[in-house]
């Protein structure tokens, strides 16, 4: 894989930290930023998944990485992931919040500390991995955010309530530090996909909704990571979503969320 042009002017020969990266977006995001020459920090749960990873990024890309397997929905992972980098004296440039999970189905039928997790994992890690590592890249002046969020965050979303609510918290936190910081030479980037490729339906026990094609993971973390280096504060990697986003928003909102619950309404 060639790394975009755009992209590799921005990123190669700097550090990357991406969470996720052992499946799906994440790991085409950390693909990517490989072949563009960005060296890497890997993180998820499935340490094994990980190194064989790094192993083939340095082999194919000539880069540095490095795996630091850590649980994000446990509160002491953020800290433990900041101190290793820092104890490795490794300058962590670009901050990939990517790492999360949805539940589909019905709030009350859902297990409640699976849920809870799902809040620690979709947004308290994305803010305290955020406060760690920003800041560093405010002093520099210099660096990139990116927090993955969803095309669910533009609606709410009967039957994936919790995870909607969490991927807007994603936005809205993504949108508001650009205002922030681009000041100081750190841009900030919320990328949006829509149905994608990865593991993500399994776990969040999600059928194929009938007509939402599904989108390659390569293909969104590309546009994301273009979007993220020219500036944008949000990317929705994919024209139907675009033109969904559009239109809802002239929409009445009961209206919109109606309408989204008829179409994750579970059959049977
Ligand atoms: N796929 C879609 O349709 C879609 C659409 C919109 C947004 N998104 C967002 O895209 C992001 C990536 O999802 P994906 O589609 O790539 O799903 P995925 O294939 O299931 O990947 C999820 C990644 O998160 C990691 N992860 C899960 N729980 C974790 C935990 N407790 N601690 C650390 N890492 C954890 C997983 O690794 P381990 O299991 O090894 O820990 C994996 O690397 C998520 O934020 C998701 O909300 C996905």
């Amino acid at each position: 894989m060639q790394g975009s042009k755009v992209v590799r002017q921005s990123v190669q020969g700097k550090w990357a930290l991406v969470t996720g990266a052992s499946a799906g977006i994440g790991l085409a995001l950390a693909e990517q930023l490989a072949a563009s020459g960005a060296n890497l920090v890997l993180t998820a749960r499935r340490a094994d998944r990980l190194e064989a990873l790094a192993g083939r990024f340095i082999g194919e890309y000539g880069i540095k990485a490095q795996v630091i397997a850590v649980d994000l929905a446990d509160p002491a992972a953020p800290q433990k992931l900041f101190s290793a980098t820092e104890d490795s004296g490794l300058v962590i440039d670009i901050l990939i919040n990517n790492a999360g999970f949805g539940y589909y189905g019905e709030f009350t039928k859902g297990d409640a500390a699976w849920q809870r997790q799902m809040v620690d994992l979709n947004c308290a890690a994305v803010v305290h991995l955020t406060n760690l590592f920003l800041p560093k890249m405010v002093d520099r002046k210099r660096g990139y955010l990116m927090i993955v969020a969803s095309t669910a965050s533009y609606q709410p979303l009967a039957y994936m309530a919790t995870y909607a609510a969490t991927k807007v918290f994603d936005r809205f936190l993504a949108e508001a530090l650009a205002h922030e910081v681009a000041k100081h030479g750190v841009m900030v980037s919320a990328l949006c996909p829509g149905p994608t490729d990865s593991e993500f339906n399994e776990v969040a026990g999600l059928h194929q909704i009938p007509g939402r094609k599904s989108q390659s993971a390569e293909e969104v973390a590309r546009l994301g990571l273009e979007g993220l280096v020219e500036g944008k504060p949000w990317v929705i990697p994919y024209t139907a979503g675009k033109i969904m986003v559009f239109m809802q928003r002239l929409a009445p909102r009961r209206l919109v969320s109606g309408a989204a619950a008829k179409m994750f309404r579970p059959k049977g």
